[in-house]
């Protein structure tokens, strides 16, 4: 398969040149004789990875599936997913991993990995299982993950290969108990888990960063990772107000000054992911956190591009790179040869409203419904086949596969 007149980023400078794939991978890069198909007008992007999205499957299929979640991220323009272990029951055995592993082969339009969940007594239980990522919660959230000790969170940082990543939803159980989700509960966890880091010599992923000084914090030790979300970056309180019950997410989306300062500390982000966390109306009206984000990320991104709030790069590096390279996934992230063909076509002036009922995910509902956005993922190919055109996925349940394995 060939694609021609494809307008990307190599090596960091834009270029214009025909993708000749082969066997789902880039073969070459240059001008080729022959038709393919015609990307003028578009610019081209590496299929995006993102590192955090709980797709609910098993145990609660009815906010989403590893079908649907995986079809909603390939609409957004997401190739690869990571998917977290706060299931009922957790993903904390190698039995309930297995299990995982055999819905998605099954189910998937798009590649994934799996986060595992670090226990307070499952240490045997990680050994067997060999995961390639493990999160753990210092804070209560959705689900019964939870490690209510630093010495158990110290455990896992000193037990875990050196080389794999850790997730760390950082959020300090005490503090959350005296005075709520604040700042102060998500900077002190931050922190926390930073300098355990530090002391265990390995590095960590602090996930869903809502605050600059958290970011800064977890900087001051040099061996952790940034990871934050769009809501943290283009929501603030007063706009999830609106939104009334449907407004909870764990950590909150937080005043307008912290956002603005996020903005200022962009710097210090590492990667981005959607924390995809999908359900249904009637559960959040019931209280559930998490907002579904898949369908929706990099169109914000693009929007702010074309508002010039951030450089293509940025956007390049945060959202397939650098997520690439911290969770070692392999020939991904990239366009060059010898990579994997995942490639999304965006047109950047497209003008359209984010709805929900046009969106492939199952939750039926957006914290930014009807936002106007400029830009968005018009075509996708996965593995060298074009999955995606228009509103159409055309991609085959099971034609993912496992990453980070
Ligand atoms: O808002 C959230 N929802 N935060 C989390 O940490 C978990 C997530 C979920 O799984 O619903
Ligand atoms: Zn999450």
């Amino acid at each position: 398969m060939l694609v021609k007149n494809a307008k990307f980023f190599l090596d960091g400078k834009m270029t214009e040149k025909d993708i000749l794939m082969e066997g789902g991978r880039i073969k070459s890069l240059g001008h080729f004789p022959g038709n393919g198909m015609d990307a003028s007008g578009y610019l081209v992007l590496p299929g995006l990875i993102d590192a955090h999205v709980h797709l609910r499957d098993p145990g609660a299929t009815q906010k989403e599936d590893f079908r649907s979640g995986t079809r909603a991220a390939i609409a957004g323009g997401i190739t690869t997913v990571l998917d977290m272990p706060n299931n009922n029951p957790p993903t904390t055995t190698l039995a309930r991993l297995e299990e995982k592993r055999a819905i998605a082969s099954r189910k998937a339009v798009c590649d994934y990995g799996f986060h595992f969940g670090a226990g307070t007594n499952n240490f045997g239980e990680i050994e067997r299982a060999r995961p390639g990522s493990l999160k753990v919660y210092m804070g209560k959230t959705t689900g019964d993950l939870f490690l209510p000790d630093d010495r158990l969170v110290f455990l896992h940082f000193q037990n875990f290969p050196k080389k794999k990543p850790i997730v760390v939803h950082a959020e300090d159980q005490t503090i959350i108990d005296t005075e709520g989700r604040t700042p102060l509960a998500a900077r002190a966890a931050a922190a926390k888990a930073a300098m355990l880091a530090e002391k265990a010599g390995r590095t960590i992923c602090i996930a869903h960063a809502s605050t600059a000084r958290e970011m800064e914090l977890a900087k001051r030790w040099k061996k952790s990772f940034v990871e934050t979300c769009p809501h943290y970056l283009f929501l603030n309180e007063e706009k999830v107000k609106r939104l009334g019950n449907f407004s909870r997410v764990n950590p909150p989306v937080r005043s307008e000054r912290e956002r603005r300062k996020m903005w200022a500390a962009l710097g210090m982000v590492d990667y981005v992911s959607t924390d995809h966390a999908p359900h249904l109306p009637e559960e959040k009206e019931k209280g559930a956190a998490g907002f579904p984000g898949l369908e929706t990320s990099l169109a914000l991104m693009l929007d702010a591009y074309n508002k010039r709030q951030i450089g293509m790069e940025w956007i390049l590096s945060r959202m397939c790179e650098n997520p690439a390279r911290i969770f070692n996934i392999k020939g991904k992230g990239k366009i060059a040869p010898g990579f994997q063909a995942d490639l999304v076509f965006v047109d950047l002036r497209k003008e359209w409203k984010v709805r929900a009922e046009r969106m492939q995910g199952k939750c039926g509902w957006t914290p930014y419904e009807g936002m106007a956005l400029k830009g968005k993922a018009e075509k996708v190919i996965f593995r060298g086949e074009l999955v995606f055109e228009g509103d159409a996925i055309t991609g085959k349940s099971g034609i993912g596969k496992e990453v980070m394995a």
